[in-house]
């Protein structure tokens, strides 16, 4: 077993990822963000780690921890290639092929000695997606290689040498190919779109490569934005450059073959300069542009229905799991008409890179007022409330969330409305408010975790605030079932058990047993009780004395640099229970 310290940037989803696959292992991981030299020092100082690892670094490592303890570097590149644009260059030069190298610190960025490389396909998808899908696969597959290395002592990592192109041999060990190289930041006018040359193709490959940070620049009746969320559009056509529909919270605009959707901006100068849905940034400059309904040829879809056989499929893949009221509200009319349809099972896809992560906290902070906002997105007609309660209630269905991408804070107790949770190989869940301000939360959460992981549980995994994935979700009773696969086969295989569910001879006496346990449930206390204790609450969080949700989702939104590490993950910060006691039985 070994101490572990990440020195990170920020907990994302690549380092929470790692932090649990660790931990599995039987190591100790604690975790410092890189904030400044002297804290880091301080860090490694108070833990004395075994090994250092770096998922997620926007800087180089100080020379006097790396002199001292070994640090792996993990860079979102394939073997050779340095710099801090790597996905950005691969989506741009359309690589098919591209990997993740778990590398050593030393005195040159992204230069040290390579202990391990793990190669995965592209998708046309945009950087943040194959960061949060593919990358985050082979990193965790490179990183657990590199540890085990680590670990058994004696290896020898390979020195960046570029004149090893081809497979080579020293001393009986294979070496690995160097293919990649050094590459320059990726400036603005390296993405910058030319409208009246570049293809539909380029044009996406550039939002792409950009998305989700910095964006590409452009220009939009003269002021500057940020473009994110780019969608091929397969019928409309006009004149290059040209905005020619908008659709939902999307506009779309012309290219020299065709046309591309972009569902979000950012204003540059803006008073609200953070992502938010194009039309309504664009707002009265869009008004009269032909409003065009969504379908499988035209326009930009974030909610869609497909049925196969008895099942129906319901995909909502909104912009970074976001929620707002209006998104709710059509998610709940498209999953009442799916229950209106003659199937036995609807299975809740939400979307590849996230299930749900909740309220929709941009939104919410451009709101006139947060506040009223806040209480719109849970509690307005319709919204993530109704939503979870219609789901609750569904006595015509049986109802399963299948768990493409991770699920936080209201997203996760939203898919547990559902009779099954299925969830993919390497999910991460962050099933609590707390980290939001204290935020209490609501989507009947009260009701559904006691329901499914029992009251111990339920106490355990609130208070811990802490990511969890799929083995711990489901030996807490949080999800039902772990299916081992990604991406489409993993839809796959939902498809084969859904029809399983809708087709077992058993299928009429276990929905009425689920609409039996839910009348009992009912009886001993309505749902309505537990809505408005949690409603109370929320309440407070958002009118009431106490800032703190406000300052959290400011600081969020924002994306204010943090200034320390929360001691759930810095577990070297923490003062041991002992030392602890000591100090209290002082006072
Ligand atoms: N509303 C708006 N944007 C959200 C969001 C939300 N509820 N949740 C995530 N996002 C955005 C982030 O701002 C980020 O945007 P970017 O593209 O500009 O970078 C992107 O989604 C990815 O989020 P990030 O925090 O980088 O992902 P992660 O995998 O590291 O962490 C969570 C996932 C869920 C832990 C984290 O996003 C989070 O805490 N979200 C807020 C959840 C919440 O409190 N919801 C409200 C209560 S229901």
């Amino acid at each position: 077993m070994l101490r572990i310290l990440f020195l990170t940037h920020a907990f994302n989803s690549l380092t929470q990822r790692l932090y649990i696959e660790l931990q599995q292992q039987g190591h100790e991981v604690s975790v410092e963000f890189d904030i400044n030299d002297i804290v880091a020092a301080e860090a490694v100082n108070l833990y004395q780690p075994d090994l250092i690892i770096a998922p997620f670094l926007k800087r180089a490592i100080p020379e006097s921890i790396w002199d001292k303890t070994t640090c792996l570097i993990v860079h979102p590149g394939i073997a050779g290639d340095r710099g801090p644009s790597a996905l950005d260059w691969a989506i741009l030069n359309n690589e098919t092929l591209w990997g993740v190298t778990v590398l050593q610190a030393n005195k040159e960025m992204d230069a040290g000695d390579i202990w391990t490389t793990q190669a995965f396909m592209t998708r046309h998808t945009s950087k943040a997606s194959l960061y949060r899908n593919e990358v985050t696969e082979a990193a965790a597959i490179a990183v657990l290689k590199a540890v085990a290395l680590f670990e058994k002592g004696n290896f020898i990592p390979q020195p960046l040498d570029y004149s090893n192109t081809e497979n080579s041999t020293i001393a009986g060990k294979k070496l690995l190919k160097i293919k990649g190289q050094l590459q320059p930041l990726m400036t603005q006018n390296e993405r910058k779109i030319h409208w009246y040359e570049d293809t539909t193709n380029i044009v996406l490959r550039k939002i792409r490569s950009a998305d989700g940070f910095p964006g590409v620049l452009d220009d939009i009746f003269g002021r500057e934005y940020y473009l994110y969320d780019a969608h091929e559009e397969q019928q409309l056509s006009g004149k290059p450059g040209e905005l020619i529909a908008r659709c939902g919270g999307a506009i779309c605009r012309a290219t020299i073959d065709g046309a591309v959707w972009i569902g979000h901006l950012r204003d540059k100068q803006a008073e609200h300069p953070f992502k938010l849905p194009a039309t309504r940034l664009l707002a009265q400059s869009v008004k009269s542009l032909p409003e065009i309904e969504p379908d499988q040829t035209t326009g930009y879809r974030d909610i869609w229905y497909e049925q196969e056989g008895e099942v129906g499929y319901l995909h909502f893949p909104f912009y970074n799991g976001a929620m707002g009221t209006e998104q709710c509200q059509r998610l709940q009319r498209a999953y009442t008409e799916a229950c209106q349809q003659e199937t036995k099972v609807i299975v809740l896809m939400g979307g590849t890179d996230f299930w749900s992560n909740g309220m929709h906290l941009n939104l919410i902070e451009a709101a006139e007022s947060a506040a009223d906002e806040s209480w719109n997105n849970i509690n307005a007609i319709n919204a993530i409330n109704d939503l979870a309660l219609e789901i609750i209630n569904t006595n015509s269905h049986l109802t399963v969330a299948a768990l493409q991408g991770n699920a936080g804070a209201g997203g996760v107790f939203l898919a547990r409305s559902v009779d099954e949770i299925w969830a993919s190989q390497g999910v991460i869940l962050n099933p609590h408010y707390k980290d939001m301000g204290n935020l209490y939360g609501s989507e009947y959460w009260t009701y559904l975790l006691p329901r499914y992981a029992g009251e111990k549980n339920a106490e355990h995994i609130i208070q811990a605030r802490l990511p969890m994935g799929t083995k711990d979700a489901l030996s807490l009773g949080l999800i039902n079932e772990v299916i081992e696969k990604k991406g489409t086969a993993f839809i796959k295989d939902v498809k084969k058990r859904a029809a399983d569910l809708a087709d077992v001879p058993a299928y009429s006496s276990r929905l009425e047993y689920k609409n039996k346990c839910r009348e009992v449930d009912e009886q001993y206390k309505p749902l309505a009780n537990y809505r408005k204790s949690e409603l109370d609450k929320m309440h407070m969080n958002f009118f009431g004395f106490d800032p703190s949700y406000h300052i959290a989702r400011y600081n969020f939104v924002y994306k204010v640099a943090k200034s320390r590490t929360p001691l759930t993950i810095a577990r070297h910060r923490r003062i041991s229970p002992l030392v602890e006691n000591k100090t209290r039985s002082a006072v």
